[in-house]
């Protein structure tokens, strides 16, 4: 962070005296006005609910340009990392932010995959669960509970147990989450195997069954694999901000990525692909592609609190640049499976084009995002609806680490800690009480 030649003059009608605020300038994108002595200076704070127009850090991890429809991992495009690399390469950058070359690529896989297995005891555990429990509350518990079970990695201000922390978490969440799998379907969980690749080891925990041979689909596994690099982060969005909040008072950093699957949860956030295709599939339902005219005419109205959903994200004006890949693997996926006519891709094809064509989504800057191809793909592969967050939580796991870990190195981070204007009522007595 550096100053830049420029500074900002917050001014009062009233006539208290004027301050001036350093400005700070990133590599790229706006420079930011530091308000840090705001309060100490003017006895104000600033008012921004939801963070509109609000740096909470500094960071080098992931940038995007909203208004280009642009997203850098480590300042790589996301479009060359989902072609040229493989889900643990991104996570590798996302985590030492370099790209790995061979040896260091060798390792990292090898220590990932001598991870993937979770302490026998988590099935006892999960047993506690109903077996129609949504997925997304298994995994809330499971991920928090890590932490009663590697006691040994749970020092967040320990270099060495953040790392190991990291590792754990990357290659037992696919174990995780097919384990919930299995267990709301009743069938025995399945272990990992380490010759397989990320992806295609977790194709074979969902869908293998002991009793025979699993072979992965290299299709499958490549769209699965590509599902994993889209999500795995997303700079300062609701949960890695909840998980840096979390990790701010320096919790273990099993409970904190907990914290981050509990937000993901929300049908604004990674429940967005599940809200999508049950969308989809009730406009199916209803009449399909001949209904889409009337759905659209709702959406538009806003007393009737219907939202075209996988459309619309903060900060992307433009098309999101991850839709156009998910919707490449969406093609492939479908050709694959001989799914080339699925009536809920056309319906999402013909939602799309509507949409980029009518005013109110035009006015407004609406596209599709990422979640309103990937339901698509992950029901032609299998996964049932109310697990898709849950695979999102898997890839997005790595974002989450990232965040954490470098938040924690950085000598200017303290525990998050909102201010607030206050509007209830002032002090007051409870009748009888003395004064
Ligand atoms: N359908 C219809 N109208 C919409 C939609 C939508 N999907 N999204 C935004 N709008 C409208 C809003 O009603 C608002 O209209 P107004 O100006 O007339 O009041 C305008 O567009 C701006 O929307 P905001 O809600 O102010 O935008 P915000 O940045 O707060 O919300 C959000 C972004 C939450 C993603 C929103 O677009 C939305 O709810 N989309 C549907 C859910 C979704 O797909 N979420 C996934 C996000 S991506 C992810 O988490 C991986």
């Amino acid at each position: 962070m550096k100053l830049v030649d420029n500074k900002a003059t917050l001014t009062f009608s009233n006539g208290s005296p004027s301050v001036d605020l350093p400005v700070y300038g990133g590599s790229i994108g706006p420079d930011v006005i530091d308000i840090r002595k705001l309060y100490a200076q003017t006895g104000m704070f600033t008012y921004d609910p939801g963070f509109l127009s609000t740096a909470s850090c500094q960071s080098a991890i992931t940038y995007i340009d909203g208004d280009k429809g642009e997203l850098l991992y480590r300042g790589y495009p996301i479009e060359q990392l989902a072609t040229h690399c493989d889900y643990l390469d991104v996570c590798y950058l996302l985590l030492n932010g370099e790209l790995p070359d061979d040896k260091q690529r060798g390792d990292f896989h090898k220590l990932v995959t001598n991870h993937t297995m979770v302490n026998e005891q988590m099935q006892f555990f999960l047993r506690g669960f109903r077996r129609d429990a949504h997925p997304m509350a298994v995994l809330t518990g499971l991920v928090g509970g890590l932490s009663a079970f590697y006691h040994d990695s749970t020092d967040i201000n320990n270099p060495q147990h953040r790392e190991i922390a990291a590792i754990r978490l990357i290659a037992k969440m696919p174990t995780l989450v097919s384990m919930a799998y299995k267990y709301g379907i009743g069938q025995p969980y399945m272990y990992p195997r380490n010759e397989l690749s990320y992806a295609g080891n977790f194709l074979r925990m969902m869908f293998g069954v002991p009793c025979e041979d699993y072979k992965v689909n290299p299709v499958l596994e490549r769209a699965l694999d590509r599902i994993f690099i889209l999500h795995a982060d997303h700079e300062q969005n609701a949960s890695t901000s909840t998980v840096r909040l979390c990790g701010s008072s320096g919790t273990n950093p099993f409970a904190a990525i907990a914290a981050g699957v509990a937000c993901l949860w929300g049908p604004a956030h990674g429940g967005a692909n599940e809200a999508c295709l049950n969308m989809l599939e009730d406009i199916q339902r209803n009449g399909g592609v001949a209904k889409v005219g009337e759905f659209m005419e709702k959406v538009k109205d806003k007393n009737s609190g219907v939202k075209l959903m996988g459309f619309g994200h903060r900060v992307y004006k433009n098309y999101d640049p991850r839709a156009k890949l998910m919707q490449e693997t969406c093609n492939e996926v479908l050709e694959e499976l001989g799914l080339g006519n699925d009536p809920l891709f056309k319906l999402a094809k013909e939602l799309e084009k509507i949409a980029l064509e009518d005013d109110y989504f035009v006015q407004r800057k609406l596209y599709p995002n990422v979640d309103f191809y990937s339901g698509i793909v992950q029901r032609a592969i299998g996964i049932p609806v109310n697990l898709f967050t849950g695979i999102f939580a898997l890839a997005r796991t790595v974002g989450w680490i990232a965040q954490l870990n470098e938040m924690i190195s950085d000598p200017e981070y303290k525990i998050g800690r909102p201010r607030q204007l206050f509007t209830g009522s002032p002090r007051r007595d409870v009748p009888g009480a003395k004064k």
